[in-house]
């Protein structure tokens, strides 16, 4: 992925492996300063090109004086930057700079209270007595490293907060970016804004802007395919490049037959009628049902999927002979795991189905989303006038209803799973919990059950409904839907979807089960 123009405030976030840096990025973006995060060791010239005008060291895991700890090539602090150390950002700063860190007595980690007692920038507009934090920490700061002076301490870290006023370097032992330092906002704006001087002009308008300008002069008068999905991400990429490249935008939509009810039909006619995008569409329906046939074993139907997948894909992507690129909507979470302090590890989303094919058929990669977050991409897509019901789209995975039809896959079990569907989703959007829940869908599952249906006894098959809360599919609960819409859901599934006569509720949470049956 060649690096997009980017705007002039910049903030560089170097991540250390802490499970919060995703956060540091988004609450500065949330106060409308463009924010990228990178690994660690990112070269000094890397840094000095990439011109931020401030550099956030996150947390992470290691000790300073681990073997591997990892460091951040002192160059940094001769770029007359302002620097803001986070927990072991602090610690390797304080580290570096010829200050002792050791390991504390008691780790500590959780709620904790600082006094301030230097209400310099960077604090400046807190009350600096019993401020709420966030600590996570085993080791300490002993010896302040020269030039430097405590800003806050509290009982268990002397030095809860240290700074070089002349050369603007800070350190915190705790964590601004996360939501239980209650004035961690009005830290991070401090620091961004007081100390780096960065003007708040960042918006998804002007993230569009950027993405558009620099897309057309990377591309030239070359061919760019992309696989729509009729997900957000695919779809959000496919109207931004449409609108960087009009014509030279190629889409391909696969049907395999295993998708929702009316699917199908709307992906063409807002992609094709209303955003009037160049859309190849292939119904392969057939070709994917006989190469499921008789599989049962959910892993199987993966790969035959995403193999037939990609075949389909190739074929039709060869026919469009001056595509040069591939565009994909990888987001921020596919590409960097939370350990991207071991380098940049970007994985092509597996879903996408199309790994493998760029080397094969030497596409370069567009991946224009690759620094936002799920809500982020969905802001953008309303920028660009997407319309709400793709934007709000709960995921589907990439196999579609195979993986939640349990067992042999045939097009009477798909008729049933998409009719039960359909009102699982009616019901949602009808009673307004649609948007409220990470995902709600039905599953056939491989039995049958007795029945009573007037005076005749029948034997027929069950509908699970699976309803989850979640933030990022990692963790995910059952929704405690009201009772009048689950049996909203039930009776109309019974009456109106020939073939079922149970439907239960899944009520099972993530971990020890899954989202999707499989
Ligand atoms: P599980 O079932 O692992 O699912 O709890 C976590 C999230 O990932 C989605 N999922 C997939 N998405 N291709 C996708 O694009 C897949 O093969 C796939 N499998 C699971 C699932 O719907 C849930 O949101």
């Amino acid at each position: 992925m060649e690096t997009l123009k980017k705007p002039d405030d910049k903030i560089l976030v170097l991540d250390f492996g802490s499970q919060y840096t995703q956060l540091i990025a988004r609450r500065i973006r949330e106060s409308h300063v463009y924010c990228e995060i990178h690994p660690y060791n990112m070269r000094i010239d890397e840094i000095r090109g990439f011109h931020p005008k401030g550099i956030i060291f996150s947390g992470g895991p290691a000790s300073v004086y681990d073997t591997e700890a990892p460091l951040v090539d002192e160059g940094v602090y001769s770029l007359k930057v302002p620097i803001l150390g986070i927990c072991y950002g602090m610690q390797m700063m304080a580290h570096q700079l010829g200050g002792r860190v050791q390991p504390a007595m008691e780790r500590e980690y959780g709620p904790a209270v600082i006094q301030i007692n230097h209400a310099d920038l960077l604090f400046s507009e807190i009350n600096p007595v019993d401020v709420r934090v966030w600590m996570s920490h085993g080791d300490r700061i002993e010896k302040l490293p020269p030039g430097f002076e405590t800003m806050a301490y509290s009982d268990n870290s002397p030095v809860a907060a240290m700074g070089n006023l002349k050369k603007h370097f800070y350190g915190v032992q705790f964590h601004p970016e996360v939501a239980h330092t209650t004035c961690g906002r009005t830290i991070l704006d401090n620091f961004i804004f007081k100390i780096c001087k960065c003007s708040p002009t960042w918006t998804m308008k002007s993230f569009a802007d950027m993405v558009i300008t620099s897309v057309r002069e990377k591309v030239g008068r070359d061919g760019v395919i992309c696989a729509l999905s009729g997900g957000v991400d695919s779809s959000v990429v496919a109207v931004l490049l449409h609108k960087a490249i009009g014509k030279q935008l190629h889409c391909i939509f696969v049907n395999n037959g295993l998708l929702r009810k009316g699917e199908a039909e709307s992906v063409r006619r807002i992609f094709k009628d209303h955003f009037e995008i160049d859309l190849v569409y292939v119904d392969a329906s057939d070709l994917f049902l006989e190469r499921l046939k008789g599989v049962r074993d959910p892993e199987k139907k993966r790969k035959i999927i995403g193999n037939l997948f990609i075949e389909i894909f190739e074929r039709e992507a060869r026919k469009i002979p001056d595509a040069k690129y591939l565009a994909q909507g990888t987001l921020y979470p596919d590409v960097i795991e939370s350990v991207s302090f071991k380098g940049p590890s970007a994985t092509i989303k597996t879903h996408h189905n199309v790994g493998g094919l760029p080397e094969r058929m030497k596409l370069r990669l567009i991946e224009p989303l690759r620094e936002l977050f799920k809500d982020e991409v969905r802001s953008l897509g309303r920028q660009l006038g997407i319309p709400e019901r793709i934007i709000m789209r709960h995921p589907f995975p990439g196999p579609g209803l195979a993986i939640r039809i349990i067992g042999e896959i045939t097009p009477e079990k798909l008729r049933i799973l998409r009719e039960a569907d359909a009102i699982v989703m009616e019901e949602m959007e009808a009673s307004g919990w649609h948007d409220k829940v990470w995902q709600a869908f039905a599953v056939l599952l491989p039995v049958k059950s007795v029945g009573v249906m007037g005076d005749a006894r029948t034997y027929e098959q069950v509908i699970a409904v699976r309803v989850v809360e979640s933030v990022d599919a990692m963790t995910a609960d059952w929704a405690r839907l009201p009772y009048d819409l689950l049996a909203n859901i039930s009776n109309r599934i019974i009456n109106e979807v020939q073939g079922v006569n149970r439907v239960v509720y899944d009520i099972s949470s993530k971990p020890p089960s899954t989202i999707e049956w499989e």
